[in-house]
């Protein structure tokens, strides 16, 4: 790994390549200019991102191109582009296709985890302005490869990392700052669902129609070790190690991403991970634990505790940030509590609790319409993105440690200083 890039070299570096960014994307584009849009990967995610882009930013987009390699879900990118845009786009089933075409701009990559490095590699040198899904890449080492080649090119990158656009997380941030839970050295971050037997987590329901000449599977693959063609794999892509850092890279880096983000963090110093595959192991060839624990220590004596498990639901999801004089939760995206400390300082212990409440109807749109709408203002030449990729890397480096520490066994120490780990 590159001797050269020390944490404050990384930072500063960052800094500038953003503010580069937002320079050369204001000089291309006026302010009543439409971003042109190349989509890649219309699943289930990009699916339902495309209809939140919209939902944000109507005047501001054109999306000229949709790309998947699965024909049924072509078909419904390029038919929802038309119901919610009012145009027919262009649909590959290469998203070279879409890098080509110089009256595109901006590409969202919403595929699985494997192909994010070479898609937005190749999009970055083709000039795009790139919205990728999180985690940022594969490896810790692809990641780092992708912030070098992002800070070369000042272009506006936005990771999907849409907690950050969040109001109820912002709102958290304040309260930290304000002082209100005072010294924090702790975050508990759990994660836990549950589903029938008959239905194991992350079995999705495979189209029925579903067969080789309608699913490319090369392309899947992509830099993927080869194999047969396998429906469980592309279409259950999160449950192999080949595409997927399972619960670490899925759910886990939102929950680190967001910890980061409140408390001011950035990377941990070491992580030790462990679990398995408790639940489903009958008739189940996956690779990826269900039931998953990690402990993280940060540099300036703090601590992650994360947990999560696949088979009860009762706790739901969230962040408990619990500082010396109170404590603050962020529970399913859509509530946040703070709760004084009774042990804490005598001066604001009776401060009363506090329940904020999200949007009702589904709490990602909190954050998700935001983060996306910031992108598209960013390329507009009027923000700066929330999660630019060094953002999105850290934020990937600790489920990559969580992975690296589970799969052998050990606990993981990261150096911020040559950006490398080793185990202990
Ligand atoms: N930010 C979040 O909260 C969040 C939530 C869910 C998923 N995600 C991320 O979104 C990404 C996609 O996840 P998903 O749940 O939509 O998966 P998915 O399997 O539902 O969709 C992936 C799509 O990519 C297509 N595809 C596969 N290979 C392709 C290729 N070479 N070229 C073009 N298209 C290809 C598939 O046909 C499919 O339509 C992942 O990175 C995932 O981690 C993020």
């Amino acid at each position: 790994m590159p001797e050269d890039l020390h944490r404050r070299d990384f930072l500063k570096k960052s800094a500038t390549a953003a503010a580069l960014t937002a320079a050369s994307a204001s000089r291309v584009m006026g302010a009543n200019d439409r971003v042109n849009i190349g989509w890649i990967g219309v699943g289930s995610r990009g699916y339902f991102c495309m209809e939140q882009m919209y939902k944000g930013n109507k005047e501001h987009v054109q999306v000229k191109a949709v790309c998947d390699t699965y024909t049924g879900n072509l078909a419904k990118g390029k038919d929802r582009v038309q119901t919610l845009g009012g145009n027919t786009p262009d649909a590959y089933n290469d998203y070279r296709k879409i890098l080509d075409d110089k009256s595109i701009d901006t590409v969202f990559i919403m595929t699985p985890e494997h192909l994010h490095h070479p898609m937005f590699m190749a999009a970055i040198a083709a000039g795009k302005n790139i919205y990728v899904e999180k985690p940022l890449a594969h490896t810790i080492e692809q990641g780092f490869e992708m912030v070098h080649a992002w800070e070369k090119s000042g272009k506006v990158v936005q990771v999907g990392t849409q907690n950050r656009s969040s109001s109820l997380y912002k709102k958290a941030k304040e309260m930290v700052q304000a002082g209100m839970i005072g010294d924090c050295h702790f975050t508990r971050a759990f994660w836990y669902r549950n589903s029938p037997n008959n239905k194991p987590a992350w079995r999705y329901d495979i189209p029925p129609d579903a067969n080789p000449s309608n699913t490319d599977w090369d392309k899947f693959l992509g830099p993927a070790p080869k194999r047969a063609f396998n429906l469980q794999r592309y279409y259950q892509w999160r449950l192999y190690w080949d595409y997927s850092g399972g619960i670490s890279t899925d759910l886990l880096v939102h929950q680190t991403d967001i910890t980061n983000f409140v408390l001011g963090k950035t990377t941990p110093s070491s992580c030790v991970a462990s679990g398995g595959r408790y639940r489903w192991l009958q008739d189940d060839d996956r690779d990826v634990p269900d039931t998953f624990g990690a402990v993280y220590e940060y540099p300036d004596n703090f601590e992650i505790n994360y947990s999560c498990y696949f088979g009860n639901d009762h706790y739901g999801y969230g962040e408990q940030f619990m500082g010396n004089n109170g404590t603050i939760e962020v529970i399913s995206r859509k509530d946040l509590y703070f709760y004084p400390e009774p042990h804490g300082d005598p001066a604001v212990k009776d401060r009363p609790e506090v329940h904020l409440n999200g949007p009702k109807d589904f709490g990602e749109q909190d954050g998700i319409v935001p983060h996306i709408k910031n992108f598209i203002e960013s390329v507009r030449g009027n923000e700066k993105p929330i999660a630019p990729p060094p953002v999105g890397q850290q934020a990937a480096i600790s489920g990559h440690l969580a992975t690296l520490s589970f799969k052998n066994g050990k606990k993981v120490l990261w150096d911020d200083k040559a950006n490398t780990y080793h185990f202990s």
